[in-house]
This record gives structure tokens, sequence and C-alpha cells, in this order.
């Protein structure tokens, strides 16, 4: 099966992880091993380009998301995503019953109206994606409009998963305001989506209220050799993001000029509006051992059912979808 439907990398981890995972094996009876764990958090500041004292290291950046819920339950507050977001997030609403406010995205083209985002933060939690799953595109590129969110809202957690394919971060703005969070992955980027680690980029406020709602040692000392490889190895990601964006820019010309309409993508997927209910395409691609995303399978993004979202793979495997694709339609 052709896996086009997590947004995970293609390509295989680094070999210095894979190394680093060997060499920390053997001590997998410990709980935590003091000089791996100060040796991660010096590559991350280094990497991040913040002071260290702003990092928090988390088994994966949807374990920081639960925490992100269970702080608004407790301190009372209401919550604003845009919508469309990320598709887990609505079901996770549900279960910890919180209903919130939303920002809606222009049905044109979906750009973020940030006037209207400003409006509803007062007071609350936000939670954006930048550039957003499923739409793919940047919804803030002004630090100054981030500012005036933070200006009003409880805090503001920007969720960075597809940093490395967009290049922009809000990360200066966690030494402005003490209410803002970045989340990310290394899931995307740099392969390692199996490793289930994630980090936040923050000040000492909202690192203290998390931090007091976890129990602490939860990520392997292999999770964190994998990690430390991969960040010692730079040089192979950003190799992997720039083929990548190339193959993504190809096949976005491919199916545009077919007549399709696809969103502008900083990151590692494709948000395709096939102009009719995505179900019947999902289901033949899936038939042909094509895996993708079909919003129309998505209760609460049914009213977005038209969109096929697609993760990049390799060139050669995205010929075969841009050809299946343009066959069945
Ligand atoms: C916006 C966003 N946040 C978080 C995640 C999950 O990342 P992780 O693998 O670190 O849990 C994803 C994965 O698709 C994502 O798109």
């Amino acid at each position: 099966m052709l896996r086009l439907h997590m947004n995970e990398s293609p390509y295989p981890p680094s070999r210095i992880s894979l190394e680093y995972i060997n060499k920390y094996s053997n001590l997998l009876n410990l709980y935590h091993v003091e000089q791996l764990y100060e040796e991660l958090l010096d590559e991350l500041s280094n990497y991040v380009g913040i002071d260290k004292k702003f990092i928090d290291v988390f088994a994966s950046s949807s374990s920081i998301l639960t925490l992100m819920l269970t702080y608004t339950k407790i301190i009372d507050s209401g919550l604003v995503l845009t919508h469309p977001t990320f598709h887990i997030i609505y079901h996770l609403l549900d279960n910890y019953g919180i209903q919130p406010a939303y920002a809606l995205l222009s049905r044109m083209d979906f750009t973020l109206d940030v006037s209207k985002l400003v409006e509803v933060s007062e007071g609350r939690v936000v939670y954006l994606i930048n550039p957003n799953n499923p739409t793919s595109n940047l919804l803030l590129e002004d630090p100054e409009a981030l500012r005036r969110v933070a200006r009003r809202a409880k805090a503001v957690f920007v969720d960075e998963a597809y940093y490395e394919f967009s290049g922009l971060t809000f990360r200066d703005l966690v030494m402005e305001y003490d209410n803002v969070a970045i989340i990310r992955t290394v899931s995307k980027a740099f392969s390692l989506a199996g490793a289930r680690f994630g980090y936040l980029i923050t000040g000492e406020k909202i690192k203290k209220v998390l931090s007091g709602l976890r129990i602490g040692y939860e990520i392997p000392i292999t999770t964190q050799a994998a990690v430390l490889g991969a960040l010692r190895d730079s040089y192979y990601m950003r190799e992997i993001v720039s083929k990548i964006i190339e193959t993504r820019e190809n096949v976005k010309k491919a199916l545009t000029s077919s007549g399709l309409w696809v969103a502008d993508s900083r990151t590692n997927f494709l948000f395709i509006d096939l102009d009719k209910p995505c179900r019947k395409y999902w289901e033949l691609l899936k038939q042909d051992g094509i895996l993708t995303l079909c919003l129309e399978n998505i209760e609460r993004l049914k009213e977005f059912g038209n969109y096929l979202r697609v993760t990049v793979g390799r060139p050669e495997e995205m010929d075969l979808f841009v050809e299946k694709l343009l066959k069945i339609l």
C-alpha cells in the first residue's frame, strides 16, 4: 500500500539516528539517562535557535495537544480553533466536553481573517496550525498579527508541525509573550513519526502548568537517542525536505494543468479540490493500493467533502498517484 494518508515521510530515518538507537538501547533498563537528555536539550536549543530554558520535550506533539485541552479545561477557559483544523482535535473536543469558538477560514482559498481571530481570542486559549492541516497553506505570516492575538488571548498555541517545509516560525515571540507556545514534531521532516517525539517552545509560565499535568520520564531512551542522531544529521533532513518540496510542486503543476484547484502548500502534503465528493475516488485509489485522506469521510469535515488531502511521497510514487487520479476522474 502506498501511504499518502498520514503525512508521514516517505524516506527512512537518518543513519545516525539508527546508530544512536543501537548505541543507547543497552540502557533501556533505566528510566532516565541524564547525559543523553542534556545533550538532546542542547542540540534542540541549537537547532531551534533559542535558550534551552524555553524548550520542553514530550512523547509526540499529539500528547502536547491533549495537555493543551486539559489545561483549557482546568482553567475553565474557552478554546478558539480555525475551521477546518486538524481532524483529531474535533474528536477530542467531544470527549473533553469543550465547545470551541471558531475562526472560519475563507471558503475561496482557506485564508484567515486575522481581525476575526483577534476578536474571538479575547480571554480564550487559541490553537492555530501554521501552515494549516488539512488546508496546507500558511494562515499567519506577519508576527504582528500573532502579537495582536497574544495580547487578547489567555494563551496561544501555534502548531508548527510543518515548520521545516514552510521555513516560517514565530519562535521569537515566546521571548516577548509568556502566553505564547510553539508546538513542533520530528514526525514529518525528520522522518521519525514512529519515534513519537514532539517539543514545545515557550516560557516558564506555560512550561510549569503543563509539567504539572505530567508524570515525567515518558520519552523512551531510544527515542531520545533517535532524535539526537537526527538533529546531528540535519543535512540529511534538509535534503529530504527539498526533495519533498520539489516533488510537491511538480505534482501541483500536473494537477493544476489538468484543471484541478490545489491549495498553495507550505507543507509535505497537498489539498486538492476534486470538484465533486471525494469518497468514490478515495475508494478507487484505495483499490489501486493508494491511501489518501478524503474529507467526506470525516464527520466534522463533511462540508469540505470535495477535498482530498494527499501526502507527498517519492517522485515515482507521486507519478503513479497523478496518473491514477487523473484516469479515474
Ligand atoms: C498539525 C499537526 N499537529 C500534530 C501532528 C501530530 O504529530 P505527532 O506525530 O508529533 O503526534 C500532526 C500530524 O499529522 C499534525 O498535522
